[in-house]
């Protein structure tokens, strides 16, 4: 039998080589669509139902993605879906994207990786490349999902290769895909990271192998406490200027104008998405296991959540101002996703304010352009008409994620009072205006 590293490099080079992609989320849709893009045949896998006929009708649940590449691969039946497991059988390439998310007492949640990995188990056979991409702590691969895949009497390294490479994706992003941001990648032995670097090399402009996949996991999650960390330190300048009565846009981009040393990031409602406020809890929470306190995550994670908070402060000092209180005020949340331009509810901090605003008796309601309705503690929510007459009778217009289809002039004019916790309006002077 010809040598399995052979074999699937060959495949890679023909683009012989059939892919799973398993979970068409965020990462993994996109992901499977840039594998097709690059000549390859791509099998998605996913346990939600509405996904695998939305994809195999080629009828896209994200914003992101090329309609014209999409529909493209559909038809010329290059990707399909399927919520059965058992198509790994014939496939030579296994990308898992699935979510890593917090449980209920803020501990990583690795039941839908390790459901994942179950499920490659019972199909899995000689000759394949398994690529874990989902966000999670130093040894998952190698600890918890390489046993699992040698149950099945398969050799990592002879038998069947093993990485970890993380998705750096950033939706909305309109620079930087996945194309040509550079990838990291660390194999569980020296052949599978030469053949995982091997397939993404032929995908990605820039491909970096590092020495192993526990340094892949940790990359990952540097790169999002960084984040996390530095978001929570400009939130706490923001809380410091409003203190100081210092306006924090002018102090932070006066700061930007040092071409050295200095890095831009800005101050907002909290965190959202499912990466910034989840990921670094991976790290500590795996620390703790080593008798180690994460302290910079940890206390980036409190600053940040007591961001909702300080904007509902804000909230109420400008009703008071206008002799109102929260209770009975009518206040529209303007932006529910947790960032400009992307559909993503997760996480979003405006929900945060939102429920915050509703138990101390506020009116809401909200506005967001990309989110029509959705559900929060058992309730439906509709986005209300964009007009004059809607900011008029608005108390408080809280501006909790800044779209870029938004006429913010038009607001400003017919608001009364307005809240601005994203710093649209860092540059105009006006009575109505009342910044984080
Ligand atoms: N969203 C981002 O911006 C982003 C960026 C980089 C990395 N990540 C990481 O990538 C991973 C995936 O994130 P996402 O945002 O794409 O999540 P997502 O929730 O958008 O998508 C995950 C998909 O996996 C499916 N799924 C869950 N369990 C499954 C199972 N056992 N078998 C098959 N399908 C299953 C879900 O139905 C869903 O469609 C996470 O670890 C996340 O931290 C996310």
């Amino acid at each position: 039998m010809a040598d399995i590293y052979y074999t699937l490099r060959n495949k890679i080079k023909n683009r012989k080589l059939k892919i799973a992609v398993i979970g068409l989320g965020y990462v993994g849709f996109p992901l499977a669509l840039e594998f097709v893009k690059n000549g390859y045949n791509v099998i998605g896998i996913d346990n939600n139902k509405k996904k695998v006929d939305s994809i195999n009708k080629s009828s896209s649940y994200l914003e992101d993605i090329d309609e014209s590449v999409f529909k493209n691969a559909v038809n010329s039946k290059r990707l399909s879906a399927t919520d059965d497991f058992s198509v790994i059988k014939n496939v030579d390439c296994i990308s898992i994207c699935v979510p890593t998310p917090l449980g209920k007492t803020k501990d990583p949640d690795i039941s839908y990786v390790l459901n994942a990995a179950d499920n490659v188990r019972k199909f899995m056979k000689k000759g394949q490349i398994i690529i874990l991409e989902s966000t999670t702590y130093p040894g998952t691969t190698r600890e918890l999902i390489l046993p699992k895949f040698e149950k099945s009497g398969l050799k990592v390294g002879r038998d069947f290769f093993l990485v970890f490479s993380p998705e750096r994706i950033d939706p909305g992003n309109k620079e930087f895909n996945i194309k040509n941001t550079p990838k990291i990648l660390g194999g569980v032995t020296k052949k599978c990271t030469k053949i995982g670097k091997y397939f993404y090399s032929e995908i990605i402009d820039k491909v970096v192998e590092v020495s192993s996949p526990e340094a892949a996991e940790m990359v990952k999650l540097l790169e999002n406490t960084f984040r996390s960390v530095n978001i929570a330190l400009v939130n706490e300048v923001a809380i410091m200027c409003d203190r100081l009565s210092l306006n924090v846009w002018e102090v932070i981009d006066s700061a930007c104008t040092k071409p050295f040393g200095y890095m831009k990031f800005y101050p907002g409602p909290g965190l959202g998405g499912h990466c910034i406020p989840i990921d670094p809890h991976y790290l500590s929470w795996k620390l703790k296991s080593l008798n180690y306190r994460a302290r910079f995550v940890e206390l980036a994670g409190e600053v940040n959540s007591e961001m909702p908070d300080f904007v509902v402060n804000k909230i109420a000092d400008s009703l008071n101002k206008q002799k109102k209180s929260i209770k009975g005020s009518k206040i529209l949340i303007f932006g529910v996703t947790y960032k400009k331009d992307v559909s993503d509810l997760r996480e979003s901090p405006a929900l945060d304010i939102l429920t915050i605003l509703e138990k101390k008796g506020a009116i809401v309601q909200f506005y967001d352009p990309i989110i029509s309705r959705f559900m929060l503690n058992k309730k439906s929510y509709k986005s209300k008409e964009l007009s004059k007459n809607l900011l008029k009778n608005i108390d408080c217009v809280v501006i909790t994620t800044d779209h870029s289809s938004v006429d913010y002039k038009f607001v400003l004019d017919n608001a009364n009072i307005i809240v601005d916790t994203r710093g649209v309006y860092k540059n105009i002077k006006s009575k109505k205006i009342v910044r984080l």
